[in-house]
Parts: structure tokens; sequence; C-alpha cells
């Protein structure tokens, strides 16, 4: 294939045929080669299993520069964001494209703050989870059945449907993951409160109990406003992939929002937050490191560091480098500076980054190696580290959804594949077949 910076169209040549494919040009970044057209001029499709080269959509959310560590909010570099703005202005810039007016940063913070209640009905739901299921399975369940209590506002082509939906989904995340938290713990639910800022009214459902007032520390709150954020959205991350792929069925925004949840589970997501605290814990103390860095360094072994590596970033995280400043600055507020936790996570990182195979590879801390230290020293067990990201990251979710239901590209996703099975042949009848290993069983 050929292109260069001013050309209009790629080449490319497959054996004997050629093909002149469309180059697309984003506001930033690198060009495009547009494929739609490539098996009808060439007859062959794009090989890409993890779709690391392949972009799936036109967006104007987020940019990721990998190589520069750059990350901004439409067109916000993250770190000013974190230092001049709220959770609740952000959630307005990623919906809306600019930042809001104080008029409408005030309408829009009186409506997240009026739909944070759930139907008391959804505690039923809770009722039947064991108490010590993985909150991130019960918030899977809970975000899926709240279609069935809004069927009457599902309608995906009306863009007031879509609007509320979408208020709906940033105002009772973090009640459904407090619940969660509360449940398992064997404590009543606390209700929302409408005199408190998103992040301090989320800390108040997690950490309150009837029999005494609450009070987080503002330095508990600053660092869950600035996790929030950090966290919002990172362009097509596999949960967002997941909601825009489950989106394109035409699916509501409540089960997208479900598919979401689940994929950000997975361990090499959002589950590494909790990963990096497991990992910590099975060191131990700091003599122990090298023998974890062996294990994660062997190819026989699937383990990995959690924390570490990123799929798009192949120099320092920048939301990793931002959050390893205010974690100092949480622990030393919550007097937990001497924790020996943090002492042990800086001397895996200062060893890890001194490794010949990390340096290899590239293999940085990325956002999850701090946030999980900074979720610790709030007070939050690590099952609720990645329930928290699900918080944070549903507005960059349902940012995604409103986008791709109003791009007049999008259509059912549907990828191809390579195949690899058999060739046509015979059907062998049942007592002539000959026995093979089962591949699943
Ligand atoms: N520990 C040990 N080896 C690693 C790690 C790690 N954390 N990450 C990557 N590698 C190795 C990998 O084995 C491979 O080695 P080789 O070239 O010898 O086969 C090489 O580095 C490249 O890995 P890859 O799997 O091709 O890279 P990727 O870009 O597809 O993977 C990743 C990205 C995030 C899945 C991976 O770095 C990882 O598993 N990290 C640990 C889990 C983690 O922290 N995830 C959070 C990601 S950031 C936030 C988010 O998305 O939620």
């Amino acid at each position: 294939m050929s292109a260069t910076a001013n050309l209009l169209t790629a080449r490319i040549e497959v054996g004997d045929e050629g093909a002149e494919l469309p180059l697309l040009r984003p506001t930033i970044g690198p060009a495009m080669v547009d494929l739609r057209r490539l098996y009808q001029d060439t007859g062959c499709y794009a090989y890409d299993p993890a779709l690391h080269e392949i972009g799936v959509c036109r967006s104007g959310i987020t940019f990721v520069d990998a190589d520069e560590g750059i990350l901004l909010y439409r067109g916000y570099p993250i770190d000013a964001l974190v230092e001049s703005c709220s959770y609740l202005e952000i959630c307005w810039l990623l919906l809306n494209g600019e930042l809001p007016t104080a008029a409408q940063l005030a309408g829009f913070t009186h409506d997240i703050t009026h739909h944070t209640m759930v139907n008391e009905q959804l505690h039923a739901i809770y009722r039947g989870f064991r108490r010590d299921a993985h909150p991130m399975a019960v918030m899977c369940g809970v975000v899926g059945a709240l279609a069935a209590f809004y069927h009457d506002g599902l309608d995906i082509f009306d863009p007031r449907h879509r609007l509320i939906a979408s208020h709906r989904l940033v105002a009772k995340m973090p009640t459904i993951a407090a619940m969660a938290y509360k449940y398992a713990q064997g404590q009543p639910f606390i209700y929302p409160r409408n005199d408190l800022g998103y992040a301090e009214n989320f800390l108040h459902m997690l950490f309150a109990v009837p029999c005494e007032p609450y009070h987080p520390p503002a330095a508990a709150v600053r660092a869950l406003d600035a996790l929030l954020i950090v966290q919002a959205d990172h362009e097509q991350n596999a949960s967002t992939s997941a909601m825009r792929q489950v989106g394109s069925t035409r699916a509501n925004p409540y089960a997208c929002t479900a598919a979401a949840i689940a994929a950000l589970w997975g361990p090499l997501h959002g589950g590494a937050n909790e990963g990096v605290l497991q990992t910590l814990a099975e060191i131990g103390t700091i003599d122990r490191i090298p023998e974890v860095l062996r294990r994660a360094k062997d190819k026989n072994n699937p383990y990995r560091l959690s924390g570490f590596g990123h799929p798009v970033y192949k120099s320092y995280d920048p939301r990793a480098k931002l959050l390893r400043r205010r974690c100092y600055e949480v622990l030393e507020a919550l007097g937990q500076r001497d924790d020996p936790l943090l002492e042990l996570a800086m001397e895996l990182e200062r060893i890890a980054l001194e490794d010949e195979y990390f340096i290899e590879r590239k293999l940085y801390p990325n956002v999850d190696f701090y946030s999980g230290i900074i979720f610790r020293a709030l007070g939050l067990p690590p099952a609720m580290f990645t329930p928290v990201f699900a918080v944070a990251r549903t507005v960059g979710w349902v940012a995604h959804w409103n986008e791709m239901m109003t791009d007049p590209e999008t259509r059912l996703s549907r990828p191809r594949q390579l195949y690899c099975g058999p060739t046509e042949r015979d059907l062998v009848p049942v007592t002539e077949r000959v026995a093979h290993p089962p591949l699943v069983g």
C-alpha cells in the first residue's frame, strides 16, 4: 500500500489487482484508508482481530495521541480539565461538545441531581443476589433491568427519550454502585441527597450509615472528582466499543450500558484496578517484587502485571501521570502517606520501569495503577474499584451512544472472519463416526 501526506487516495496492491481507495483525514492524527470498497475493488477483506489498526467510526469526543501521551476531551487537555472543572461540567462537555455556561451547568446539575433516586422496586432485585456476589455482577444485572422500569421511554429515535435515558444513566449509576456496596456490607441502602455535589453524594451513599452523621473529608471529595474526570472517556476502548457494538443493533441504552459494564469488568480493561491491589497484596514485601516480575515475564504463564501496559499508549499514560501526583496529595491529606502499600507500589513501579522486558515493550503504569491506590485510600474494598470506574465511564458510553445514534454512517456492526474450519464434506452416520477429542465438551 502507498499513501503520502497530501494524497486523497491510497493505492492498494493485492496480487495483480490494485485499487485506489479514499483517504480520510481526521482533524488531528494519521489519515485512514477507507476500506469500505476493499472487497468490491480487490476481492479481499481486511484482517485485524483486535481492531487495533482499524477505525470503526467518526468521533469528535476524545482524542488520544498514544506516542506523545496526550488526552483531549473535545479538544481540552485532560490536566487542564482536572485542574479547573467539576465532573458534571465534564459530563456536559462530553455529551454536548462545549463547556457549559453557568446557566447550563446549573440546569444540568439540577436535572442530574433530581434523577439520582431509583425505583423502590429495584431494591427487590438487589435482594435476589447473594451478599458475596461481585458488585460488577450486580451492576450488570441491575443496569440491564432499568429497561424494565422505563419501557415507556425507550424510543431510541426520539431525541427527548435519548436525552432522558442519558441523564438517568449518569444520575443513577452512583446510586446503583453504592447500593451494590451496601448490600455486600449488609448495611441499609443510603438514599441520595440533593444538597450534595455528585462526588460528595456518591461518597455519602457509599459510606454513610443511618445512625450517625457523615461528612467526607474535602480531600476525598476532590480526589474522587478527579478520578471520575480522568476515567470519564477514552475514545474507542473495549467497553465503549461494546456499547457501540450492541447499540448498533438498536438495543435500548440500558442494555447497551449493561454490555459495556460487562466489558469493563475484564481484568485487561477496567478490572485491572482491582488486579493492582491483588498484586500488591500478593507481593506483600518489597523483596518479593522480583518473583512477581519473573512470573509476569514468563511466556508460559498467562499472568500479567495489572496496571502496566496499554493497548494504545506506548509512552507514559497521561492519566497515570496526573493521578500519580493526586495520589500523593490525597494520601497526605488523609494521613496515609506512610501506608506501606504505597511504598510497595512505588518500588514496583521503579523496578518495572528499569527492567529490560518492560522497557523493550514500552510497558508503563496505566490509569488503573494509581486509581487502585487512590480508591483504597478512600476506603473502598478492591471489588468496588471497577464499579466506581463504571460510574465514571458511563457518561463516555452515553456520549458515544448518542453520537452513534445521530451518525448517518451507523450500520449494524457485523465483522467478517477468516474461516479456518473444514471445507464442505459428507455427513457420516452416527454408527460409523470416529471419536475425536471434543473442543468444548
Ligand atoms: N505484564 C507483563 N507483560 C505484558 C503486560 C503486563 N502488564 N502487558 C503487555 N505485556 C507484554 C505481552 O506479553 C507482549 O509480550 P510479547 O511481545 O513478548 O508477546 C507485549 O507486552 C505486548 O503485549 P500485547 O498484549 O500485544 O499488548 P496490548 O497492547 O494488546 O495489551 C494490555 C494491552 C492493557 C491488554 C496489556 O498491557 C495488559 O494485559 N496489561 C495488564 C492489564 C491492565 O493493566 N489493563 C488496564 C489497561 S488501561 C485501562 C483500561 O483500558 O481499562
